[in-house]
């Protein structure tokens, strides 16, 4: 689909990547952005900017009622992009069970319900799904065991509801970006892009029906490497 004219949806615009997609879908085009966040109070300077074009919406992709009254709100959205993500379960040995729970509660159950609440409008207008995942989602790396988990399991999904949907006339697309400089990644010492370089390929990605979007070089290393040799994959993030 086409960004030009769509009414899209961003979980997670409070900021990083979110945030700065919000700024590239409507440099794109697009005629409204649903910014959503837990707190909507984190969003007021992004309404302020662009207030005929950008709603601010509450939502915490793991409460139901949220997601349902979310959907409501934005019936017309035919560009739902699952950027909320969380990252606190580190070694699968060692993070407790409620944590990695939680995990999988944003990054795999949240992301699937809004997927799921969105779908009548995404069909109604021939629209597309984007899930953000990660170069983790294709091998784990030990010291990320359970982000790497969730994020794999995201991936499942994406797979699964992209041949489901299909059918029905939605894209879904995957994005695995390599490390991005923003809150979640604070701590890590690689190499990172900018959120706004990453938000501004994902765009491109989706306006040229690419169905994996690799947003950096990481990204195009990694997964380059996983469709030759995933074993090598897996071999280089356990040396990691
Ligand atoms: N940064 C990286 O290196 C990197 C690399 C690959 C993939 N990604 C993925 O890219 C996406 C965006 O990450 P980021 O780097 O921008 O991280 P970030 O700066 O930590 O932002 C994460 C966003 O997700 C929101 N969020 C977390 N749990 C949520 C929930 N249950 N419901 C609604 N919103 C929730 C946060 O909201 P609050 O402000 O309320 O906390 C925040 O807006 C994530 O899916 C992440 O896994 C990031």
């Amino acid at each position: 689909m086409k960004i030009q004219n769509s009414t899209a949806l961003v979980t997670g615009a409070s900021r990083g990547i979110g945030r700065a997609l919000v700024g590239a879908l409507l440099e794109a085009g697009a005629k409204r952005v649903y910014a959503a966040a837990r707190d909507p109070g984190s969003l007021t300077g992004l309404v302020e900017a662009h207030p005929d074009r950008v709603v601010p919406l509450q939502l915490d992709t793991t409460d139901r009622q949220q997601v349902e009254a979310a959907a409501r709100a934005a019936a017309d959205t035919n560009l739902l992009i699952n950027n909320a993500g969380l990252l606190s379960a580190y070694g699968l040995l060692t993070t407790p069970p409620e944590v990695l729970e939680r995990e999988f509660a944003t990054n795999f159950y949240g992301t699937l319900a809004v997927t799921r609440s969105m779908l009548p409008n995404l069909e109604k207008s021939g629209g597309a799904v984007v899930n953000l995942l990660t170069v983790v989602s294709l091998a784990s790396m030990a010291g990320l065991g359970g982000y790497s988990a969730s994020k794999a399991a995201a991936f499942s999904m994406t797979q699964a509801l992209r041949a489901e949907l299909k059918k029905r006339g939605v894209a879904v697309h995957a994005v695995f970006p390599g490390p991005v400089d923003t809150e979640m990644a604070r701590d890590l010492t690689l190499p990172k892009t900018s959120p706004e370089q990453v938000a501004a390929a994902i765009v491109e990605g989706i306006n040229l029906g690419e169905e994996d979007i690799l947003p950096d070089p990481m990204s195009r290393q990694v997964f380059d490497q996983w469709k030759r040799d995933p074993k090598a994959v897996e071999q280089m993030f356990a040396a990691m």
